[in-house]
């Protein structure tokens, strides 16, 4: 890939010219603005996910390793559909990395060479930002478009069920996380160090 100084890819996409027979084309612009915003979340998450499963050591080294691909695998699949309902609406999918960049409230992942369950514990927070925020653009389509409402609780389905795939990891005995009360992922990896000193 040739080095380039600028890059076009964080503009906003043109207005819809068409959309789909029967919704207004300022409420197709609502929605694929909602829809850029779920692809790069995802793009992002299966991103992340990658980075983990590279990233992850220690004598739950498989365990966490091998269950991230299957996520990643269905992820990437939920990107393209996301995609290919903005294009369906009228609009411009991005899913290029500077206009991922420029779009998302976030941060990277701050997590690096780590043990299983310090990713798992830093993980928890991003699904649980991923998921909320997905589970707010279900509402933010009810009156505006039940197709894209369907997509959407389609994925949530899916991706709180992974959600909990890795809080099963951090579940305490009486039914807390051992990582209750982080709100970022290196509070996270903190708290999960806590716990097991205290092991
Ligand atoms: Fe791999």
């Amino acid at each position: 890939m040739t080095t380039r100084k600028r890059s076009s890819s964080s503009r906003r996409s043109a207005a819809p010219r068409f959309t789909v027979p029967g919704i207004a084309i300022k409420d197709a612009q609502k929605l694929i603005d909602l829809l850029q915003m779920r692809l790069v979340a995802l793009t992002d998450l299966a991103m992340t996910l990658k980075h983990i499963h590279w990233n992850v050591i220690g004598p739950n080294f498989i365990a966490v390793h091998t269950m991230l691909d299957p996520q990643v695998d269905e992820i990437l699949p939920m990107v393209d559909a996301i995609a290919e309902r903005i294009a369906t609406l009228g609009g411009e999918p991005n899913g290029l990395p500077g206009g991922l960049v420029a779009t998302r409230t976030w941060d990277d992942y701050d997590v690096g060479r780590a043990n299983a369950i310090e990713h798992l514990g830093a993980l928890d927070m991003v699904y649980q930002g991923v998921n909320e925020d997905h589970r707010a653009a279900v509402d933010a389509v009810e009156d505006l478009d039940l197709v894209t409402q369907d997509m959407l609780i389609g994925q949530l389905e899916r991706l709180e069920l992974f959600h909990w795939f890795v809080r099963g990891h951090l579940e305490s005995m009486d039914g807390s996380l051992i990582t209750e009360g982080a709100k970022t992922e290196a509070g996270a990896q903190r708290k999960v160090r806590q716990a097991r000193k205290k092991a």
